[in-house]
């Protein structure tokens, strides 16, 4: 690990840089007949304007692009072949990844023309797959469960297909999973406005080969909404594996800073980091001014500036960004290039690529500025003192 220029009598506390040199060992184990595949298609919606430029898979998040902690987690699971599942911006995954040996992994691609949805896209990749188990994964959620348990849940249960289930406080957003005492699922309700259990699709799915087999080709189906019903209908044995462990879905501005946050400080695991945690993690090639300070999970990404006396707190500052002196910026992500002018005060709001924003400016609450624009000096307040 190497350590900033910046660390000594800046403020920082207990930062660390980050190489994207790192890949996975080559002891690691491998578990047979298991292929995965990432569903990375969507257009991140939420996350605009941020996606506009990038998909939301590859948004940097502590300093790893999005989709780097999950793939190195299906590596660490033991598997080897996977298949990204894509259509919004695909060419960005390929160019980035190739095929995958960095990541110790073998990685293709399988493109729709058009979006087939979460099903149309797992049964457009099955050509491309030869294992009799097929593990399915949401490309924007972040966790910490072992995806081993769940191939071992789903093999015990002789289940057709299993569904990794968390518990969260709000399920009305998600996909709602009611499960008996033996741990089957007896429903799937996408984002319904009545939940009857705070228990929530996570994402996860593993597949027996030959359900997949009987999901329509070449057409959209969405598989919360279409394939699992009908599985359920049809008497299919839907197995659920419940646990604890660190989950976010990462599709909103407010879960993407949470997240990355929660990686820099260690609170959501990651294979990509290792151990290197700490309050703030600060990019090679990136300069923090003394006295400015970096706190709540802050990441400065490659080439970004930060000004004196300016305060960053579970900011995610993407690469060459300027945050200039006494500015504030608070559980806010700010995109490639922009600037935050002196004193300007950044709370719960995205910034878009290249957008300038001018000294003394104040954005809150869930704003967000679209790439490019500019905000003069004084511009947008919330407050009347001048
Ligand atoms: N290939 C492909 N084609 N992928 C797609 C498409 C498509 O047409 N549409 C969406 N995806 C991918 C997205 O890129 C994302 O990785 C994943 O499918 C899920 O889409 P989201 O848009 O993130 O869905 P969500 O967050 O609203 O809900 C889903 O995830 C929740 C858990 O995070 C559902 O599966 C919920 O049931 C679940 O609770
Ligand atoms: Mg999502």
């Amino acid at each position: 690990m190497s350590t900033s220029n910046h660390e000594k009598g800046t403020g920082h506390v207990d930062n660390h840089t980050v190489r994207e040199s790192d890949s996975v060992e080559e002891s690691d184990p491998v578990i047979e007949d298991v292929q995965a595949v990432v569903l990375v298609g969507g257009q991140g919606t939420r996350l605009r304007p941020l996606t506009l430029s990038a998909p939301k898979p590859m948004l940097p998040t502590a300093g790893l692009p999005f989709l780097t902690h999950l793939l190195s987690r299906i590596r660490a699971a033991g598997i080897r072949d996977v298949v990204l599942s894509t259509s919004y911006k695909a060419e960005v995954f390929s160019e980035y990844y190739g095929d995958g040996s960095k990541l110790g992994l073998n990685l293709r691609y399988v493109t729709e023309d058009e979006p087939l949805g979460t099903g149309g896209g797992i049964r457009n990749v099955l050509d491309d797959l030869t294992a009799g188990t097929i593990v399915v994964f949401n490309g924007d959620v972040l966790g910490g469960t072992d995806v081993r348990d769940v191939i071992e849940t789903h093999r015990e249960a002789g289940a057709d297909v299993t569904i990794h289930l968390v518990r969260v406080s709000d399920p009305r957003a998600f996909g709602c999973v009611p499960t008996d005492d033996d741990g089957r699922v007896t429903a799937f309700l996408e984002k319904t406005q009545d939940p009857p259990t705070d228990q929530i699709n996570a994402g996860t799915y593993v597949f027996t080969r030959e359900i997949i087999e009987t999901i329509p080709f070449g057409v959209p189906v969405s598989v919360e909404r279409e394939v699992f019903p009908r599985l359920l209908a049809e008497g299919k044995h839907v197995h659920a594996h419940v646990d604890h462990a660190y989950w976010r879905d990462m599709g909103t501005p407010e879960d993407f800073v949470r997240g990355s946050a929660d990686l820099v400080r260690g609170i959501a695991p990651s294979p990509a980091l290792g151990d290197r945690h700490g309050e703030s993690l600060v990019h090679e090639g990136a300069g923090v001014a003394p006295g400015a300070l970096l706190i709540g999970g802050t990441v400065v990404g490659r080439g970004a500036e930060v000004g004196p006396r300016a305060r960053l707190d579970g900011a995610v500052v993407f690469d060459g960004a300027v945050i200039e002196a006494g500015a504030v910026v608070e559980r806010s992500i700010i995109g490639f290039g922009a600037r935050i002018g002196p004193r300007a005060l950044i709370r719960d709001t995205v910034v878009g690529d290249g957008a300038d924003i001018g000294a003394r400016c104040e954005l809150l609450r869930g704003a967000r500025v679209w790439p490019g624009i500019q905000i003069p000096d004084n511009g947008v307040r919330f407050s009347t003192d001048v």
